[in-house]
């Protein structure tokens, strides 16, 4: 177990946003787990590699979040191994786009299932241990979209303003429990998930954004690291918008 003794399960850990935040707790020594659903495992082991360069206790496991079977054998391994988990940064997340006209039932169902049914969960399998030891922090990916909406988006706008409901919902019910849930709502960042945007969707994007650039994931993983430390230990329920103000 790391110097810290916090267990930090982060899902799409392997890049991206997800490796910001891994590495924004590395400073704490905590033991992490990385879940990730890539075609190869390079970037997974790459992210473990590097962590464990930092003295990081680190594992890597593939597997699709959207399958509760899995993940709930996935948590009876992690927690043989690590004994329990003390944050969950629920991250994992795709994009099926298209206009509703043409967006065919597939499209709608693996978004659903990937971003929003994952968080439900992944959070049911965790939440167990974390209020028999009456503490924990959760954070949800949700996205400004799930706000704001977005042409194109219709799956993966409906999932993440899902992810923000969830949100409000489980804070409610685990607030007794020593347990915070918050969410987190990027805006335009830099990322795979973003690279292959035709530069005429990026030039509008940051037209809308009064900091006027893309974000960096270290951005976002700043927000998440602060939502699981300390100083944030009265904050629940809440979405915390980390857009260069594309959302105010
Ligand atoms: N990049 C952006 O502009 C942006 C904006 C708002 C919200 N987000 C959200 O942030 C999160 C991370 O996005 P990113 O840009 O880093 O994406 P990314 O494509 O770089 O990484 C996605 C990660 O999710 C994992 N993943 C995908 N499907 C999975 C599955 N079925 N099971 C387990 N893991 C799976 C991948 O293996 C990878 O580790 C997502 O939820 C995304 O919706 C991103």
């Amino acid at each position: 177990m790391g110097e810290s003794g916090r267990v930090v399960m982060i899902t799409g850990g392997s890049r991206g946003i997800g490796r910001a935040v891994a590495f924004r707790f590395a400073e704490e020594k905590p033991s992490m787990i990385i879940l990730h659903y890539d075609p190869d495992d390079s970037a997974a082991s790459d992210t473990v590699t590097k962590l464990s360069e930092l003295g990081i206790q680190a594992a890597a496991y593939k597997l699709d979040v959207s399958s509760y079977k899995d993940v709930e054998a996935l948590f009876k391994n992690v927690l043989s191994r690590f004994g329990k988990v003390d944050v969950l940064v629920n991250n994992a997340g795709i994009t099926r786009d298209s206009l509703l006209m043409r967006m065919t039932e597939d499209d709608w169902d693996t978004v659903l299932r990937v971003n929003l049914k994952s968080v439900f969960n992944c959070t049911q399998v965790v939440i167990r241990s974390m209020i028999k030891q009456r503490g924990g922090r959760i954070v949800n990916i949700s996205s400004v979209v799930g706000q704001i909406g977005n042409p194109g988006q219709a799956n993966y706008a409906a999932s993440k303003a899902g992810i923000m409901g969830f949100t409000k919902t489980i804070a409610r019910e685990v607030a007794g429990r020593g347990i915070t849930v918050n969410a987190v709502a990027p805006g335009f960042i830099n990322t795979e998930m973003t690279a292959g945007l035709p530069d005429k969707i990026k030039q509008y994007f940051l037209q809308q954004i009064p900091l006027a650039r893309m974000g960096e994931p270290e951005d976002v993983a700043e927000a998440v690291y602060w939502l699981c430390s300390d100083a944030a230990r009265y904050i629940t329920g809440q979405v915390i918008h980390v857009s260069g103000g594309l959302f105010m």
